[in-house]
């Protein structure tokens, strides 16, 4: 089994969206490994969103995902769980992301986007150590 990384951002718990997320994920067969609501503090923000470091929508990044309590869940499923997760999610900007996928259907901000999902096997793995590392 595979294990992937999934945040339900402040905007999707603020809009009571979480548990269409959730149900839209165990739908598809997959399955549900871990779950907390937390607030994400700063530094564990900063190594989560580091690769985005210098550029000009950064410090808006850092602000927006902690700003109120987010949803973190670690999903698991078959191979490549990540690319799964990713393709129910949509493309990053909602306006652009087609109808059936989660930003499609539930936003219209690039900045408010609702659900993170982890990019490679590599990041998944990166980014299940800095939120859970009691499973890592
Ligand atoms: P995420 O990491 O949050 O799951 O989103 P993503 O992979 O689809 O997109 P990514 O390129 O990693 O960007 C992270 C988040 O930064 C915000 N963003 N703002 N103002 C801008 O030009 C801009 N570009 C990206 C988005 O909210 C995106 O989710
Ligand atoms: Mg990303």
């Amino acid at each position: 089994m595979n294990r992937t990384l999934v945040i339900c951002k402040p905007d999707a718990v603020e809009r009571g969206l979480v548990g269409e997320i959730i149900d839209r994920l165990e739908r598809k067969g997959l399955k549900l490994v871990a779950a907390e609501l937390r607030r994400i503090d700063e530094r564990t923000a900063a190594r989560h969103y580091a690769e985005h470091e210098g550029k000009p929508f950064y410090h808006d990044l850092l602000d927006f995902i902690t700003r109120s309590p987010a949803m973190l869940l670690v999903v698991e499923g078959p191979e490549d769980t990540w690319r799964i997760v990713r393709t129910l999610m949509g493309p990053t900007d909602p306006a652009e992301a087609p109808p059936g996928t989660m930003r499609g259907d539930l936003g219209t901000l690039l900045t408010e986007n609702l659900v993170h999902g982890s990019d490679s096997a590599a990041s998944a793995k990166r980014e299940i150590e800095n939120f859970f590392p009691a499973l890592a």
